[in-house]
Parts: structure tokens; C-alpha cells; sequence
């Protein structure tokens, strides 16, 4: 794996190689004692904002023994005009052996990964993937399901703007599971039963005897129009509250990638049961980045990738 760009390059072994390599880091708190990241560089570059995925990546790069930098858009020179290849060019020239991007432009981690000497990973790339969201979510599933083979997964809320929505279908398609979305007509795009999934009209034949529920925010800053009439009428039609939930599996549980807006896609009740895994996600996130990271660190090594060399240096 020289770069992780989405879900859709991978195969079902590879998903579950790297599921099998986070799942040994479980119980992991402090560094890694062979610290197999020992003189690597991760650089965090997140142009579009973010608490779990940036602070996740930099609990993993550390714990794994590696060094962090972290550039934010604020207080980078993108807010004097500096284009996106020029921030990752500058960046690159540093030497970092992994760049994590984020960016509101689909398509952006997979166009520095041509243009760049680093390992790239999309930590989200506007509607398009946010593959390492979608791996942890598999791993919690995993973790409490045993497998995903043949589970119901119902996805509710906004699939249209929903990176997470493409990535997750993708993941859980290949793993086996049977995946349902549902959510606001407007906001369910045309053709996504292609990734792999089932679009099932009205929340509460959607999330009828499923074995997980995941629901998503509304994406207000990916809109360009009104997709719904108001928030309050959303909530009424879509939010996942303890009646709803009552109609999925007994041992159902209910996943959200965050950031959650309690009382509109999701009541507190639900959000704080014991049927929610959204701590365990976050706390899977830490441990599907260490993987990552690993994985692409050992096969630059492994593979010697080249730095440029400077004609008439050395000294001497
Ligand atoms: N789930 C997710 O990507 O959260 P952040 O935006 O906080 O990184």
C-alpha cells in the first residue's frame, strides 16, 4: 500500500489486514515499544476542520514512535493565496514520510499523491471518501459482531454530502454486510445502490431488524441549496430516538462518526445508551491510524523510495 486514497482501491483482504492489524493494538495507551515509526515524519495537513480525525492521526504517528507536525489553514500561508500543490510541495521538501490531508476538494489527496515523494492519506476529501472513518467504523462493528458478514447496516441522514456514507458503504459492501440507507429524498443522490447498498424509503422500515445503526449529520456546509425544509421538520422525520431504535435488533448498536448535533439526528437518550459505540469508535480510530500509518511507513522502507539527490552537494 503506497498511499490510502479510499476505500474503493482496496480489496476485502487488504480492509481486513489492516482491521486485523488495528485490532492488535487494542489496550494500547502508551508508545509501542519497537516503535516501528522511530524516525518516520507524519505531517497533518487539514485544510477544512476536524477534532477526531487530525488529533487521532497524531496519538497514532506518537504511540507508534514517529514525529507530528500539524498545519491548519488558519495559521498557514493558504491564507495569503498559496494554492493547495504549493502548501504540499513546500511541505514535501521537508522530508515528511507521510502527508495527511483534508480538504474540501474530492479528489485532492489522490492529486498530491501523484505530485508528491510522501505516503498520501485522505483524511476526507470533500463528499467523496474518508476511508480511515470507514475502517474504524468495520472494526467496531467487528469488534461487537464478530463479523460484518450478513449484517444489516442502516445508514440514515444525509447520504448525498456524507463522505462517510461512500466510504462506509464501500467498506461494509466488501465485508460482506448488507447495507440500507435512508434519509430525505433530496438528500440521497441518484445511483449510490452501485457502491453496494439499498435505498430503503422511510426510517422506520430502514432500521427494521437491522443489526447496526449509523446516523449522519446534515453536511450544511457542503450545501448549496435547501435540501431540507427545516431542522426541526428533519429531526421529526429522521432523527434516530429510542422508538425508533426499539425496531432494530435487540442487540442493535448505533454509530456515529461525529461531530453529532444531539436532538437532530440523533436524541441524547440514544446517543449516551448502552447500545452507543461512538466513544469505542473514536477509540478504534486511534488504533486503525496506527495501522495505517505502519503499513505505508514499512513499505516506503521496504521499498527505498528515492530522495532527490542535489547535483555537486556533500561537501568534502
Ligand atoms: N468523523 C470525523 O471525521 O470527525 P472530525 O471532523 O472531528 O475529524
Amino acid at each position: 500500500m503506497e498511499h490510502l486514497l479510499g476505500i474503493a482501491d482496496l480489496s476485502r483482504a487488504q480492509i481486513e489486514r489492516l482491521l486485523d492489524e488495528a485490532a492488535s493494538f487494542a489496550g494500547t495507551t502508551g508508545r509501542v515499544e519497537t516503535a516501528p515509526l522511530a524516525g518516520a515524519v507524519v505531517a497533518n495537513l487539514f485544510l477544512e476542520p476536524s477534532t477526531r480525525t487530525r488529533v487521532s492521526f497524531e496519538v497514532a504517528a506518537k504511540r507508534l514512535g514517529g514525529d507530528v507536525v500539524n498545519i491548519a489553514a488558519a495559521a498557514s500561508s493558504v491564507v495569503k493565496g498559496e494554492t493547495l500543490l504549493d502548501t504540499a510541495k513546500t511541505l514535501d521538501a521537508m522530508g515528511p514520510d507521510v502527508l495527511v490531508i483534508r480538504h474540501a476538494f474530492a479528489g485532492a489527496a489522490e492529486y498530491l499523491s501523484k505530485r508528491v515523494r510522501a505516503a498520501v492519506v485522505n483524511a476526507g476529501d470533500g463528499q467523496h471518501e474518508h476511508p480511515t472513518q470507514a475502517l474504524l467504523d468495520a472494526l467496531t462493528i467487528r469488534r461487537v459482531k464478530r463479523t460484518l458478514q450478513r449484517k444489516v447496516i442502516t445508514i440514515v441522514g444525509d447520504i448525498r454530502h456524507s463522505r462517510v456514507a461512500r466510504s462506509g458503504i464501500l467498506c461494509f459492501a466488501k465485508l460482506g454486510a448488507h447495507v440500507r440507507v435512508c434519509g430525505p429524498a433530496t438528500l440521497i443522490p441518484p445511483g449510490i445502490e452501485k457502491l453496494g447498498c439499498t435505498v430503503v424509503r422511510g426510517i422506520e422500515k430502514a432500521v427494521k431488524d437491522a443489526d447496526v445503526v449509523m446516523c449522519l449529520r446534515i453536511q450544511n456546509e457542503r450545501m448549496t441549496e435547501a435540501f431540507v425544509a427545516s431542522t426541526r421538520e428533519y429531526a421529526t422525520g429522521w432523527r434516530v430516538n429510542a422508538e425508533r431504535l426499539a425496531l432494530a435488533k435487540p442487540d442493535a448498536i448505533v454509530l456515529h462518526p461525529g461531530p453529532m448535533n444531539r436532538g437532530v439526528e440523533i436524541t441524547g437518550d440514544v446517543a449516551d445508551s448502552a447500545q452507543s459505540m461512538i466513544t469505542d469508535q473514536v477509540e478504534h480510530g486511534v488504533m486503525v491510524r496506527m495501522a495505517v500509518l505502519r503499513t505505508l511507513v514499512a513499505h516506503r522502507r521496504g521499498a527505498k523510495v528515492a530522495r532527490p539527490r542535489l547535483i555537486g552537494g556533500g561537501g568534502g
